[in-house]
């Protein structure tokens, strides 16, 4: 469905009842990775997935996206949509960054996290310089070169060869980025403020998921979340990158549904 927020309109998917669960896709990306999430747990929760403004069907507007900025869309995403609970937010990799933007500004809004292939530090001064050239080559060669340089540290190996098709659909999610998203994202995340000292703060029940072959961003910085939320447990998944809910949905759908017990 189709909504309105703020100025710009944002494409989501609404599936599901019982406790919300609110799902931020990472950079570059869009809604449809939940695909096999939205596909599953609609027994259990009430999923919401937009696409982030800039992303999938999303309009985009002018960058930089800061993370407090995408941390207000899920705000207003929410109370569009009439959602009252406390919801439980899912958010991976550059999600994570909005997860915690949005936890520091509406804790209260807040049941539960859902910590997914994601890190609480600010990019260190090699990462921020990393993310202009990433800015440089977007604006010089279009998205599709952000998208052939990401792809192959996306996945884990095993997945890159026994499911290449997955790749592929991917990267078709990829290359429908626009390159004012791709420039609001990179400059957002490149001047995110570091979550660390958010962790001591976070007491709700936290998972966090993380795959064991994740070369974007290694499993040590899982460990670093899990040693500073007190309420936190850590599951890697075995033979999944970055990318863990689709190449491993059966795993990362049990964690959820066996996280859920616990609520
Ligand atoms: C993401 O997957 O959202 C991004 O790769 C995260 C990042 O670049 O820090």
């Amino acid at each position: 469905m189709r909504i309105k927020i703020r100025d710009f309109e944002i494409e989501l998917d609404d599936v599901g009842s019982r406790t919300p669960l609110l799902f931020i896709h990472g950079y570059p990306l869009a809604r449809k990775i939940w695909q096999p999430q939205l596909d599953d747990l609609w027994d259990i929760a009430r999923m919401i997935a937009p696409d982030l403004r800039g992303h999938g069907s999303s309009q985009a507007v002018p960058g930089p996206y800061s993370m407090d900025e995408l941390a207000e869309d899920c705000r207003a995403i929410l109370e569009n949509l009439g959602v009252k609970q406390r919801v439980v937010l899912c958010g991976l990799s550059m999600g994570g960054y909005v997860a915690f933007a949005f936890f520091r500004k509406y804790p209260e809004r807040v049941a539960a996290m859902i910590l997914t292939a994601t890190r609480a530090g600010a990019d260190s001064a090699e990462g921020r310089a990393g993310r202009d050239k990433m800015i440089a080559l977007a604006q010089e060669q279009g998205v599709s070169a952000i998208v052939d340089a990401m792809l192959p540290k996306l996945f884990a190996p095993a997945t890159h060869q026994a499911r290449p098709e997955l790749v592929e659909d991917v990267k078709l999610i990829m290359n429908r980025m626009s390159l004012e998203g791709v420039y609001g994202d990179l400059a957002g995340m490149r001047d995110r403020p570091d979550s660390t000292p958010t962790l001591a703060d976070i007491h709700v029940p936290t998972l966090i998921l993380h795959g064991a072959d994740d070369q974007l961003i290694p499993p040590s910085e899982a460990e670093k979340l899990r040693d500073g939320i007190k309420s936190a447990t850590l599951k890697l998944l075995p033979q999944a990158g970055h990318l863990l809910n689709l190449e491993q949905p059966k795993l990362f759908n049990e964690a959820i549904r066996d996280f859920w017990q616990t609520l």
